[in-house]
């Protein structure tokens, strides 16, 4: 099976004031963008919603990831569908059961996706693996940027991976947070196919060069 690399810049560092040139500015590196979705329960802050999806739909044809970080998706995700969000994922850790979003998620026409806090083990994401389209295995506990990548992580990316490819299952591994170029090749190392990142990207003086040069990485891995 062929793995595809991806990019997905999180626009969490982006400067709110300019987003139009800060995203513009990384999109020709760009796979897809990562919105950090934060209700002020699940995690402590209160970041993006469906206005701002919105605006970014108006401005990049680029996919749109929405990462949710929100105590009911359920009661969410709607909302994101109709604003162009062209997937939802959301954490394994807040509602009870993960299915009944999953078939909502679907019936809304957006792919679905399951993240999983670092101290979550990869075992719980599996009985629901051959009806999601990514893993999100979190490098950073949830609820900020800027922190630093957990390197306990990485043994379950590998898991992750060797599963995925032993059941031949088609679903990206994203990780996602503290994601720079030197935790990225670990994370690739480890099996990670798609990375997000914002201080990395957004968070540079010069963004569009930060995501050129993640980009190449990527490429070198696909080419390898
Ligand atoms: C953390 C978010 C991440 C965050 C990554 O809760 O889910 O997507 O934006 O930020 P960096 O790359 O700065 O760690
Ligand atoms: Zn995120």
């Amino acid at each position: 099976m062929t793995v595809r690399y991806k990019l997905a810049p999180s626009i969490l560092a982006a400067d709110f004031a300019h987003l139009a040139d800060h995203v513009g500015a990384v999109e020709p590196y760009s796979d897809q963008f990562h919105v950090d979705v934060m209700d002020g329960h699940f995690v402590p802050p209160i970041t993006i919603g469906p206005v701002v999806v919105k605006a970014l739909r108006r401005i990049t044809e680029l996919p749109l990831e929405c990462h949710l970080m929100v105590t009911e998706p359920e009661r969410q995700v709607e909302q994101f569908a109709e604003v162009g969000a062209d997937s939802a994922v959301w954490h394994l850790e807040s509602p009870p059961d993960p299915r009944p979003v999953l078939h909502l998620v679907r019936k809304l026409g957006m792919k679905a996706g399951l993240a999983i806090n670092p101290e979550t083990p990869f075992e719980a994401a599996r009985p629901y693996l051959e009806e999601i389209d990514v893993l999100n295995v979190m490098t950073v506990n949830p609820g900020w940027a800027g922190q630093a990548f957990l390197r306990d992580v990485l043994p379950k990316i590998r898991a992750a991976r060797d599963h995925i490819d032993r059941e031949g299952l088609e679903i990206d591994i994203s990780v996602d947070g503290g994601v720079n170029l030197e935790t990225a090749r670990e994370c690739l190392d480890a099996g990670a196919n798609v990375l997000g990142a914002a201080t990395a990207i957004f968070g540079q003086q010069d963004a569009g060069a930060a995501a050129a040069e993640m980009k190449r990485l990527l490429l070198g891995r696909a080419s390898a």
